[in-house]
């Protein structure tokens, strides 16, 4: 059984990765019903907590049915994070992230996200005064290093493990590769095979189907792994992990009235929770996979991703199980 502090996660919990203007409640329901074990918020810039800024502020949601649930947080400024990590805690997550590895220029070249890899003492003293500030379990999620000249994540994970922290989720990519490449997961079988490591290890990057999901957790030994762009727009993937482990078989993919259905569930709580501009904006990068594999969709989909009307919305996606209904994907 993979333990978070007190919270039981199974044998091999498949996690939701935290994903800025993705990982929102309306699409963490969708992951949740089919079946990811835990989940995480977009991630959400201490500074703007600390400002009470209503972006950062409406990202703290977390909801009874989503847990267990982590709320991830960002920043360079250690008293910063200090504050932020208590402000993140009052609003009841069961987990508290620490974003170690975001590559965009904007938050890494401050010294935030994977900024840190570049002061490895600085991520300690961080991390160590987070854990002191607040009462619930502390996750770390970063990357294997800075470039591949400084790959130090063995020493790295053992370091956070001795100052406190529960659980770390490691996408197996140096900052410098941003989302290039293939994610070089061997590393994480050396973490895993550090015996001095007691804390889940959850590996990340480049999972997107039951039977790599397979190889890799036999090939490397991970306590879990973490899941995100193929599940955007393909909630299904953890359900579908799951059988795989469960009974070496591959499930059906959904059949079009589900991912119209679950579309549809999204699509309206997102318009709910932000409102029908960014709502209907949000879900435009949705659609894609919801569809992937339906001949002929590109008009469908041109209309989905360019209308600015919610009803006309729902209207093309009941159009589309009309058209498509009986495809086979
Ligand atoms: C659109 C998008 C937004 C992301 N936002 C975050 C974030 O807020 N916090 C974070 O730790 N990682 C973020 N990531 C990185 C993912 O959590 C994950 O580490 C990465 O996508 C690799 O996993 P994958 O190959 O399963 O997608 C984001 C990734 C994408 C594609």
């Amino acid at each position: 059984m993979i333990k978070i502090g007190e919270l039981e996660l199974g044998e091999f919990p498949l996690l939701l990765a935290p994903m800025e203007d993705v990982s929102d409640p309306p699409f963490r329901a969708v992951c949740k019903s089919n079946g990811a074990d835990l989940m995480y918020t977009e991630f959400i810039s201490s500074e703007g907590l600390i400002r009470d800024a209503a972006k950062s502020v409406q990202k703290l949601d977390v909801y009874d049915y989503e847990r267990p649930i982590g709320i991830q947080i960002f920043g360079n400024e250690i008293s910063s994070m200090r504050e932020a990590a208590s402000i993140a805690e009052a609003a009841g997550p069961d987990i508290l992230d620490i974003n170690y590895g975001c590559p965009v220029n904007k938050v890494a070249c401050k010294g935030a996200g994977a900024g840190i890899l570049l002061d490895i003492d600085k991520m300690v003293s961080m991390t160590s005064e987070i854990v002191k500030a607040v009462d619930i379990p502390v996750t770390v999620k970063t990357r294997l290093g800075w470039d591949e000249n400084s790959i130090r994540i063995v020493e790295v994970t053992e370091r956070l493990q001795d100052i406190g922290i529960q659980a770390i989720s490691i996408h197996a990519r140096t900052r410098k590769q941003m989302y290039k490449g293939e994610a070089n997961w061997k590393y994480l079988a050396e973490v895993k095979n550090n015996p001095r490591i007691h804390i889940p290890v959850f590996g990340n990057g480049d999972i997107d189907s039951p039977e790599k999901a397979r190889l890799y957790r036999d090939q490397y030994g991970v306590d879990g792994m973490m899941i995100g762009r193929a599940a955007i727009g393909y909630p299904w993937i953890f359900n579908e992990i799951k059988h795989h482990f469960a009974t070496g078989a591959l499930l059906e993919g959904p059949d079009l009235e589900e991912r119209v259905a679950v579309a549809k569930r999204h699509l309206d709580f997102s318009v709910e929770w932000k409102g029908e501009k960014l709502g209907l904006l949000e879900m435009r990068r949705h659609y894609t996979n919801y569809f992937r594999g339906l001949p002929h969709f590109k008009p469908y989909r041109t209309a989905l991703v360019t209308s600015e009307d919610h009803k006309e919305v729902l209207q093309i996606l009941d159009e589309v199980s009309r058209v498509f209904a009986g495809a086979a994907f």
